[in-house]
């Protein structure tokens, strides 16, 4: 594994680094045949003078010392007492943060800045939805917002720079990070990945208001096998480019300063030592000159999966492949010295690594203004913040069903009886990754409750927990029985908490947990009116829901004024426009269940038993994505293209379709359009979204929405990773969901 470095080419490449680390081993196979000629140079960072000025009085040590990222401030201090220390994360308060950076910027040879990172993923005191949820929006202003609140609340406590967007496209709603990320389709993924780095970096990202981001987690990590958290992924290079790079790759280009290694596997070499992914594509082919990190132990973690035999292995297959800081694990600096005498890692390699991390901290401007404003520190959100978050909150909202219609409620209504474990629930409304928004020197989230008796001050509202979450105790269903009885209406409020979702939190089944759905049974008994709310992290199985349960909103984990924005949709001030960014499935055993899925030979057919489908179960989604009811209707007509042909260079057609409010009320739609090519090389998906609007119309209300195709919205990666755009027709479908009916053609030439 270990072979002497070849000798940097004349242009200053080092050819074998171009085959880096153990991914270079792989391309003899050939399934990880590099994308890019393996000549390409990698995007060497910028020239700084300051920079240059510095490598060139660093010694060794101080060189692996800028490589080490540590978790906790004893391990920090410790460093910096060794002259050995480049960043720290997960430390918070202004305060504490002066006080290491003072040791780095007073008492180190070289007076080189720490850099403070944190994971800041959907707040920092002040949580928005989860992102899954913001995804739910199709609006990624949603995005940018919660980014630029969060960037300016992190930034002027001392954090400079932020763990997120993460941006895994994921097929697997087993999969606990799912909430992390924007959900199943590529294209709805890198939108809103752009808008947060943009919301979190601005222009300038020395800014005081701003943070540097990290793009995550890279890559493929959504591909985890069975949904297992850091399970093992083998995916086709085709597959690799078209789901799950898209949204890296956007982000290189809207400037994203830091990438996060993933811990999986990525066709049998770990993220950590894969040269192909980080090497290659990202820092050759998308020229990516910001630094990598890896996650938390993923380089020790190399020895586990079986790559490394030891720690200075680990390291040696790190570096080369192009992870250039280490975080937690400390293999770098223990070992860095003897693979450098051993010629397992270059110089070059480790100057590359150390000029990309300086580069970044003066990006941020920290050699001018090492230290924070203690007195500028955010504790607390704002009220501007609050009410960011839940007009945010509300705007992620998805009304799944709605008969009768049920909702929205009326605003004089006489009596609301709340029932449901998560009703009076505070900090599971943050969901996972909350920053300081979850704590004793928080104010807790609104409650379903409080925001319902705030929006219906006329109304007698009761409480019923009816159960816990995941317990197995029904004897709270009588009461819960009695106050529906007692009520007007039953707002029934059920889910996951926070920690059900998110890292480590795969379940094996995504039913309502516990005996939840027999609360809502219970309560279907009475006769009564009621509503199901649900707030959770992932797409659940809730078949018994859709048919028994007259309406039912999906809330997510809606924040910090999570009770508030379900009030502003329960009682209409915000009518819903939401929609979903993943399929829901009908039972776990379908999935992976997504809408771009590939034809088959066999498409489901009910009537042919020789077809792709389960015998036991209906084909296709419970709700499909893109699904989103309104309390008001609308209509899609008119589709319009203004070519027949789409010049395969250059070429550009406009698709424009009339959407009309044909209810009575005002409300949002998100118009949304795909295409299929029918014909391809690679088969591709049945549907691909590659365009999304939502719009806000009076009832009775039209406009026209316009969409703009280029070559780039229907070619796709090959199995050589060559980008392709094939002639031949091309459908066009746009409606108000992936089920859309109203089509159009075009052929590319
Ligand atoms: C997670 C990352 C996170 C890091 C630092 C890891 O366990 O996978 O997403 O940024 O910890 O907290």
């Amino acid at each position: 594994m270990h072979e002497p470095e070849s000798h940097p080419s004349p242009d200053g490449v080092n050819r074998r680094s171009l085959l880096a680390g153990v991914g270079g081993l792989l391309t003899a196979g050939g399934l990880l045949a590099p994308a890019v000629a393996a000549a390409d140079p990698v995007a060497r960072p910028e020239h700084d003078p300051r920079v240059e000025a510095l490598l060139a009085k660093m010694t060794l040590a101080e060189k692996l010392g800028q490589l080490q990222l540590v978790g906790d401030e004893a391990t920090a201090r410790t460093a910096l007492a060794n002259g050995q220390l480049g960043g720290v994360f997960s430390v918070v308060g202004a305060a504490k943060l002066n006080a290491l950076q003072r040791i780095a910027v007073e008492q180190t040879r070289l007076r080189i800045p720490l850099i403070f990172g944190l994971d800041v993923i959907h707040g920092y005191t002040t949580n928005f939805p989860i992102p899954l949820a913001q995804g739910a929006s199709f609006d990624p202003a949603v995005a940018a917002t919660d980014a630029t609140v969060s960037a300016k609340e992190a930034r002027r406590s001392g954090i400079h720079w932020t763990y997120a967007p993460m941006m895994d496209v994921t097929h697997e709603p087993r999969w606990g990070r799912i909430a992390e990320g924007y959900g199943e389709d590529p294209y709805l993924a890198t939108k809103f990945a752009v808008a947060k780095v943009r919301g979190y970096q601005g222009d300038d990202y020395s800014s005081p208001d701003r943070l540097a981001a990290c793009a995550k987690h890279f890559v493929a990590y959504g591909g985890a096998e069975g949904g297992r958290d850091y399970n093992t992924v083998d995916v086709s290079l085709q597959r690799l480019h078209n789901l799950y790079l898209p949204p890296f790759k956007a982000s290189v280009e809207a400037g994203v300063a830091t990438v996060m290694a993933s811990f999986n596997t990525i066709s049998g070499v770990p993220a950590h030592g894969n040269g192909y992914v980080l090497h290659d594509v990202l820092k050759g082919t998308y020229g990516f000159r910001g630094f990598v990190v890896s996650d938390y132990t993923g380089i020790e973690e190399l020895i586990l999966h079986g790559l490394a035999g030891d720690g200075a292995d680990a390291a040696a297959a790190a570096l080369p492949a192009g992870v250039d800081m280490e975080m937690v694990s400390t293999n770098y600096v223990r070992f860095g010295q003897r693979l450098l005498a051993e010629r397992r890692i270059t110089r070059d390699q480790l100057d590359d690594a150390v000029r990309r991390i300086l580069l970044v901290k003066v990006r941020l401007g920290l050699f001018e203004r090492p230290y924070v404003d203690e007195s500028g520190e955010v504790k607390a959100p704002s009220p501007a913040a609050l009410a960011a978050s839940r007009q945010a909150a509300a705007r992620c909202m998805v009304l799944l069903k709605n008969d009768g219609p049920v909702l929205p409620l009326a605003k004089t209504v006489g009596a609301v009886a709340v029932v449901g474990p998560l009703g009076a629930a505070t900090y599971d409304l943050n969901g996972t990754w909350s920053g300081l928004g979850t704590g004793a020197s928080t104010t807790p989230p609104v409650t379903v409750v409080d925001g319902i008796k705030a929006a219906a001050p006329g109304a007698r509202v009761t409480y019923t927990p009816g159960c816990t979450v995941d317990g197995p105790d029904t004897s709270g269903f009588a009461a819960a029985r009695d106050a529906a009885r007692a009520a007007d209406v039953t707002v029934v409020v059920v889910g996951e908490t926070a920690a059900m979702s998110g890292e480590a939190a795969a379940r094996s089944t995504i039913d309502l947990p516990g005996v939840q759905q027999g609360l809502v049974a219970a309560i279907k008994e009475t006769g009564k009116p009621f509503v199901v709310v649900l707030v959770n992290g992932r797409p659940l199985t809730i078949p018994y829901l859709h048919d028994n349960a007259p309406a039912i909103l999906e809330a997510w984990a809606p924040g910090v004024q999570g009770g508030h924005a379900v009030a502003d949709v329960l009682f209409g001030a915000v009518n819903p426009g939401g929609k979903l960014p993943v399929s829901f499935p009908r039972a776990v055993g379908q999935i992976p269940i997504y809408y771009n899925h590939e034809n088959t030979g066999r498409p489901a057919d009910p009537a042919n038993k020789y077809t792709s489908k389960y015998l036991d179960l209906e084909s296709g989604p419970l709700y499909e994505f893109g699904h989103g009811l309104s309390y008001t209707t609308f209509s899609v007509e008119n589709l319009r293209l203004s070519d027949t042909r789409l010049p395969a260079r250059g070429g550009r057609i406009q698709v424009s379709a009339r959407v009309t409010n044909t209810g009575g009320r005002a409300g949002d739609e998100v118009v949304q359009l795909y295409v299929r090519d029918p014909v391809a090389t690679i088969v591709q998906p049945v549907r691909r979204l590659r365009g999304f609007q939502r719009v806000t119309l009076e009832a009775g209300a039209s406009t026209t929405v316009s969409f703009t195709l280029t070559p780039e919205d229907v070619g796709f990666y090959d199995n050589s990773a060559r980008f392709r755009v094939e002639p031949g027709k091309i459908e066009v479908y746009v409606g108000t969901s992936s089920a859309a009916t109203l089509s159009a053609s075009f052929t590319v030439v």
